[in-house]
């Protein structure tokens, strides 16, 4: 089948860019399906490193067409930069290259001094979220009351929509937060510039995508975050307000079910997680610079958004199958294996338990995680250094039996391990 779907089997931040840039190399489309600016890939163009919130990052690659779906909330302002400053390293971002639905809704600055305000109002009880607006945006469109970029298309009508909005999320800025309300003319005029810019790249995603499937083209589907932050299916209410999970990509691109090939779930051979919530393996200690980074490489553990370091821990195989299920995953991949290198011991989460007994899998979902204590296989690990390593059987035989204890906990096959940050250092499995 023509359409394969990278999600992230994770808290987000797996590093799904890099298999999205391999796979990008045979796809003719690249499709963005949920989430918004919350997101961050990192994106290198020749010498030029970039990090990109919105635009789908296997747009680099010429020959694809970019595609944003209407399960996306887009800021117009996040947008219009990142297309400036693809187009200066001279990527074309033309409407040619780059379209959006018609259905996406847009995010405000009204939402975005909602998400603050909040998050504030929260004290103790913070989600984390990165602050860009994305709960109340889908707030907004679940509650039909949002602006999508079809709105754009009547400018009177779009002014007035967003004249209303803006004075609505006021009130309530005012009234239940006591936060400042936002001043309406200085949007009404970054709106009226954005609607000039973006009306050439606004199009029927989903017309277009079935078009191509149907004319047997390669449609990659990109998600952004990752399973456990998933609205329905992640740690809740720790999660983002979207569907990261691969059915998302359907619904968030306007796809049947039928058109589904590989789905491959990207996870890191640790776990990581920003932001508050439940993560049962997290270690403390020396162990936590080790597999966070200082902070001095742009692959360290700190968010790509918001700059905040990560949390660290041990790898999750009840987590890891769970994602196998509600994804429906084909195959994983394994990224910074190379991190764990010279590490005596490595530790596997392979169940839980209670006071009572020993679960395989959650009775309840991530959603419950907290009374449950994590069980684990203790694995040797490797001196070797690992980044140059390009095959299989090059890899230490500690390495290996590791990503065949993963494979097996996970029921399904690891495709390809990333052993550093460059481009090349992948072993690819057949
Ligand atoms: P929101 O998506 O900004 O509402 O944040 C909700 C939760 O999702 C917070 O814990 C964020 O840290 C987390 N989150 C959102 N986007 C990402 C991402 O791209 N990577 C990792 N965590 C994310």
């Amino acid at each position: 089948m023509p359409l394969d779907i990278i999600i992230g089997a994770q808290w987000g931040d797996e590093g799904k860019g890099r298999v999205v840039d391999l796979l990008a190399a045979q796809a003719d489309f690249v499709a963005r399906y949920n989430g918004g600016d919350n997101a961050g890939h990192t994106v290198t163009v020749g010498e030029r490193t970039f990090k990109l919130h919105l635009i789908p990052s296997g747009i680099i690659h010429p020959h694809t067409v970019g595609l944003i779906g209407n399960g996306v909330v887009i800021n117009p302002a996040t947008l219009i930069t990142e297309m400036e400053t693809l187009a200066a390293a001279g990527v074309d971002v033309s409407h040619h290259r780059l379209r959006l639905s018609f259905a996406a809704h847009l995010i405000t600055p009204a939402h975005r001094a909602l998400d603050q305000a909040q998050e504030s109002a929260r004290g103790q009880a913070q989600i984390g979220t990165t602050m860009r607006g994305i709960g109340p945006a889908y707030t907004s469109k679940i509650s039909r009351q949002g602006l999508r970029l079809i709105d754009m298309l009547d400018r009177k009508a779009f002014k007035d929509a967003l004249t209303s909005h803006i004075r609505a999320i006021n009130r309530q800025l005012v009234a239940l937060y006591d936060a400042p309300s936002l001043e309406l003319e200085p949007v009404l005029a970054d709106f009226d510039c954005y609607v000039e810019t973006l009306i050439p790249h606004i199009c029927d995603v989903s017309a277009e995508l079935n078009t191509a499937l149907a004319l047997g083209q390669r449609v990659l589907a990109e998600g952004a975050q990752g399973t456990l932050l998933d609205i329905d299916h992640g740690t809740y209410p720790f999660v983002t307000s979207s569907n990261p999970t691969a059915p998302g990509a359907l619904v968030g691109l306007g796809l049947g079910v039928g058109n589904t090939g590989r789905v491959i779930g990207v996870t890191k051979a640790f776990q990581t997680r920003v932001g508050a919530g439940p993560f049962p393996t997290e270690v403390g200690g020396d162990l936590v610079l080790r597999l966070r980074g200082t902070g001095q490489n742009p692959w360290d553990e700190y968010g790509t958004t918001t700059g905040r370091p990560r949390r660290v821990g041990w790898l999750d195989t009840v987590l890891l199958r769970y994602a196998v299920r509600v994804n429906g995953l084909t195959e994983l991949a394994l990224t910074k294996l190379d991190i764990l290198s010279g590490l005596p011991v490595i530790q596997l989460c392979v169940a839980y338990q209670d006071q009572e007994k020993k679960y395989s899998e959650l009775p309840y979902g991530p959603a419950c995680l907290s009374p449950f204590q994590a069980i684990y296989e203790h694995l040797p690990g490797w001196n070797q250094d690992i980044r140059e390593v390009r095959r299989w059987e090059d890899l230490p035989a500690q390495a290996r039996s590791y990503i065949l204890r993963i494979e097996e906990l996970s029921g399904i096959p690891v495709r390809l391990v990333s052993v550093g940050p460059e481009r090349e250092q992948v072993i690819e499995l057949a």
